[in-house]
């Protein structure tokens, strides 16, 4: 298993402080975000890694460039999370899994991706989707999934998924189950993004390309993952992190 980490950003939500330090590079402790998500994929089991980097984001190559399991790509243009993670597709095979951690997206209290990859093993090789309950209220703001059967899900529980909507309204969402930073696909997804089109917000969508592998009958699972996603791309979440991650990891 390889993974991928998007931490092209531009971090407009962080400003001013993201025009001299890439969001991904903020401490946590001693260290960067961005080395902890690192580690997580790490002992999930990833052999190498691929950071996705925007133009200004340098500081993270220097940073990782003793790491020989870290390879640096770009992306140019901002055109969304699906064409970003699509700019990593020369590093995948045929038939491999592609962990995805987000880069602003730091969890604290599990390994989502190793307990990701254990409901994979379980469940024949499937492509996992990390996911969490939120309010009604803010379904707008995440990809959205369906499930094939309706059951009272919690955490640590894992369901076949029937579809994925990004951004939905809230009469339009298909349940409260929001998609949450950490992706385990076959990447059999490279082929979907590579003719993906715009969709919400005019960016090309990794949910959309979900989407359309699932109505392909692509075996999906999604996963409601122990512990919480902490978003560090604005201030607030970034302070929840500090506070949540002293707590749970005493550092
Ligand atoms: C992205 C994804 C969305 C997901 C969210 C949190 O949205 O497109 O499906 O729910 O991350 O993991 P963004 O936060 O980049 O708008």
């Amino acid at each position: 298993m390889k993974a991928l980490i998007p931490a092209a950003g531009l971090g407009t939500r962080f400003l001013p402080v993201t025009s001299v330090i890439p969001k991904e590079m903020l401490p946590i402790g001693s260290r960067p975000a961005l080395e902890l998500i690192v580690e997580e994929a790490r002992s999930a089991g990833a052999t190498e890694i691929v950071i996705v980097i925007s133009e200004g984001k340098e500081l993270i190559r220097r940073y990782f460039s003793g790491e020989s399991d870290i390879k640096i790509v770009y992306q140019h243009e901002q055109k969304g999370l699906g064409h970003a993670v699509y700019q990593a597709s020369e590093f995948f095979g045929d038939g491999e899994k592609v962990l995805i951690l987000l880069g602003d997206a730091l969890v604290v209290g599990c390994n989502a991706s190793k307990a990701m990859a254990e409901v994979s093993a379980a469940n024949g090789g499937a492509s996992v989707i990390g996911c969490e309950r939120v309010p009604l209220e803010r379904v707008s703001r995440y990809g959205i999934m369906k499930m094939a059967h309706e059951f009272d899900v919690a955490e640590g529980d894992a369901f076949e998924l029937a579809d994925i909507v990004e951004k939905p309204s809230e009469e339009d969402a298909p349940s409260d189950l929001a998609v949450a930073g950490r992706y385990l696909l076959d990447s059999k997804i490279f082929d979907f993004l590579s003719d993906q089109i715009a969709g919400v917000g005019g960016e090309i969508q990794l949910t959309d390309a979900i989407r359309r592998m699932v109505a392909c009958k692509y075996p999906f699972f999604g996963y409601i993952y122990r512990g919480h996603r902490q978003d560090i791309g604005n201030p607030d979440g970034y302070f929840n992190a500090l506070v949540s991650y002293r707590a749970k990891e005493g550092r």
